[in-house]
């Protein structure tokens, strides 16, 4: 089933005089439950591509689809609550509020939400990241490792479909980026949840099931379609 997909998806930026194409007429979709890599040289539009399909930005044309619905049909207070309850974003800095703990920036998102944790899921989601003993640590008091895994955590927290990642081990070394990949996907794979992956790291991209290879902004190789 169709979870995620776009129509001529073209994302432009002026830059001088010049105007950008950093996606240009991307047209695809993507499966509920698939682990998805997107790679490609650095500036071939890999963050722009996930930023108007998580709709952190809007598209200058073309459109995107959630679950079918066209998310132009939402206002922005709608599409805020879209990204808060069925999105999940991971990135490269962890982003964790350095005055919290581990597990009240868990907590966070469903706090914002006004609603009240599934404890049962939180430990199981704690369990599989294997940081049940960071809980009660401020994020200083974590190695990069460790506080990317409560990213994670807190991005799966409110359930949702989709976990959008941009360059999630970017910031690790070779072992923890290995074990945090691989928790990453393994935790999706559990919980049912769509991964789409940015990486300009070919090991990276290889353990997904289907790797879209982009540059100048366009799909120039989709391992699940062949080349198109
Ligand atoms: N806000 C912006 N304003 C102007 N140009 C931008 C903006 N964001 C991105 N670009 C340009 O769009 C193109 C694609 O950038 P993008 O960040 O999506 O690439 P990327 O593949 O993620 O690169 P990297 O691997 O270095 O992260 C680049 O030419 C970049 O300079
Ligand atoms: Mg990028």
């Amino acid at each position: 089933m169709t979870i995620l997909e776009c129509k001529n998806l073209t994302k432009e930026y002026l830059s001088g005089e010049n105007v950008v194409k950093a996606v240009d007429d991307v047209t695809i979709s993507f499966e509920q439950g698939e682990f998805c890599a997107i790679t490609g040289p650095s500036g071939s539009g890999k963050s722009t591509f996930l930023h108007v399909l998580s709709s952190l930005e809007n598209p200058t044309s073309g459109e995107v689809r959630y679950g079918e619905k066209p998310l132009l049909s939402y206002n922005d207070n709608q599409l805020s609550i879209l990204r808060r309850r069925r999105f999940g974003f991971v990135f490269q800095a962890y982003n964790l509020v350095q005055e919290l703990t581990g597990y009240e920036n868990i907590l966070l998102p469903i706090m914002l939400d006004n609603k009240k944790p599934d404890e049962e899921y939180l430990n199981k989601v704690i369990d599989i990241l294997g940081i049940e003993d960071r809980l009660h640590h401020l994020p200083s008091a974590l190695s990069g490792g460790q506080q990317q895994r409560i990213a994670i955590a807190r991005a799966l927290a409110n359930r949702p479909s989709i976990l959008f990642a941009d360059e999630p081990t970017g910031n690790l070394d070779g072992k923890s980026g290995r074990e945090v990949l691989s928790l990453l996907k393994y935790v999706s794979k559990q919980l049912g949840v769509t991964l789409i992956l940015v990486t300009h790291d070919l090991h990276v991209a290889e353990q997904a099931e289907r790797i879209l290879t982009i540059e100048d902004g366009k799909i120039v190789k989709d391992t699940k379609n062949g080349v198109i």
